[in-house]
Parts: structure tokens; sequence; C-alpha cells
């Protein structure tokens, strides 16, 4: 079957303070969703890569494309205004139900091979996979007044992170509940197959280097990441 990945670039990064979305921002030169692109077109088993992009910056993503050589990169899609539509124009434009997919973030620059290669592997076994690192932190859930409800134990939390991996059938059909779905308040893909019961998520080990870009400080971060990466 063919794999594809749906990389989610249609964010307008307003956690960041800048006027420009995170996925444009520059780690030693490049922009981030250019660092991301490297690591998916150059792994073997990814067949087509498909941008989920706002429409106000296609051209900088076309000039992106121009500047490099991706050669797996077919389509530039339009995104919604949450990161749920943007998945489901993703999933949208796969036309084989039995295609595996891989919905990535395209602010996860440090993604690796063997993340793309388990999460790929695992969907032979199961509809859908998540990579997830161990919580480092106790995770405390509170009511609205901020008192404590429950603390879970931390040995069977997990921080996620993306890909996300599917079967495209799969992915498609949680989009289709969604779309009708009065209280859906799920917005992660995987969290969607388990809200409609369309079967298990496995959980493949992310990685910690493989952080989400949210917050201007990340920067510094990720350009350190990228330096420890490199040598
Ligand atoms: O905002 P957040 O950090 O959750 O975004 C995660 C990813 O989802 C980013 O790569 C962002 O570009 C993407 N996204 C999207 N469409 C949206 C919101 C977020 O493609 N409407």
């Amino acid at each position: 079957s063919k794999h594809y990945c749906i990389l989610l670039a249609a964010g307008s990064g307003n956690r960041m303070n800048y006027t420009t979305p995170k996925q444009f921002l520059k780690i030693a030169g490049r922009t981030v969703l250019e660092h991301t692109l490297d690591v998916i077109d150059a792994h073997p088993d990814i067949d087509e890569i498909f941008i989920v992009i706002g429409n106000e910056y296609r051209i900088s993503v076309e000039e992106i494309l121009l500047r490099n050589n991706y050669g797996k990169v077919t389509k530039l899609l339009n995104g919604g205004s949450t990161r749920r539509e943007s998945s489901a124009s993703g999933i949208s434009a796969v036309d084989e139900d039995d295609a595996l997919v891989l919905l990535h973030d395209a602010v996860r620059p440090f993604l690796n091979h063997t993340i793309i290669s388990e999460c790929l592997s695992a969907l032979s076994r199961y509809p859908a996979v998540d990579v997830a690192i161990a919580a480092v932190d106790t995770i405390i859930e509170v009511d609205a007044a901020d008192r404590i409800t429950h603390i879970p134990r931390r040995t069977s939390l997990r921080r996620g992170q993306t890909p996300q991996g599917f079967r495209a059938g799969v992915l498609r059909e949680a989009h289709r509940l969604a779309m009708s779905d009065p209280d859906v308040e799920v917005t992660d893909d995987c969290g969607l197959v388990l809200r409609y019961g369309l079967g298990e998520v496995f959980v493949v080990p992310g990685d910690e280097r493989n952080i989400k870009i949210t917050y201007p400080e990340d920067l510094y971060l990720a350009d350190k990441i990228f330096q420890i990466n490199t040598v």
C-alpha cells in the first residue's frame, strides 16, 4: 500500500507573539518547515507528502519548494481554522482506503527516521498509532475552581507528539463522524479514533528532541538540537 505524509502547516502561531507563523521562522538560516521536510522527504518508505497550509502563505510555501529539491511533495491543500479541520482537509485528499497516512505537525522539525519507520511498521498490526514520551512532570487534573480532582499515576502517563499514523480508511471515517458530532472537543486525531471506537491505538516511543515549536524560547532550544543532530 502507498504511504503518505500529511504535514499540518496551516496554523497562525498566535502564542508566538510574532506575526510570522512558527513554521516559517528560521533555525540555522532555514525555515522550520524546510527542516521538517528534509527529514520526511528523505525517508525511503514515504511515497508522497501533502502540505496543508493557510491560503495566505501559499506563495511562501511555493518559494520554499522552489529553493529545495523535495521529490515527494505532490499537493498543497488549504487548511481550516482549527487543527482538526486542517487534518480533515489532508485526509480528504487521499483516495485509497488501504493507504497508510502519517499526520505530522510542521512545527516538529526534529522527528527522525526511526519514529517514522516504527509508525509504519505498527500500522500493519493496528489501525492507528501515536508517538509519545514519558511524562517527567506529575500531571494533575483540576476542576473549574483550580482544585485537584485527580493525580494519575505517572508511570501510566505519556506526552503525545507527532507523527500519528492511520490506515487511511480509519482516519477518513473518524473525520466523517466528527463532522456531524456536536460535542466533539477532541482536537487530536488518535482521540477521534478512540472516541468513535474505530480500533486500538498503539503507542510507539517518541524522542525528547522531537519538540513542538510553540513559544519564542523554543527557537533557542531548536538551534541547539539542530547543532547536536549535525555533529
Ligand atoms: O497550534 P498547534 O501548536 O497545536 O499546531 C500544531 C500544528 O498544527 C502546527 O504545525 C500548525 O501549523 C498546525 N495547524 C494547522 N491548522 C490549524 C491549526 C494548527 O495546520 N488551524
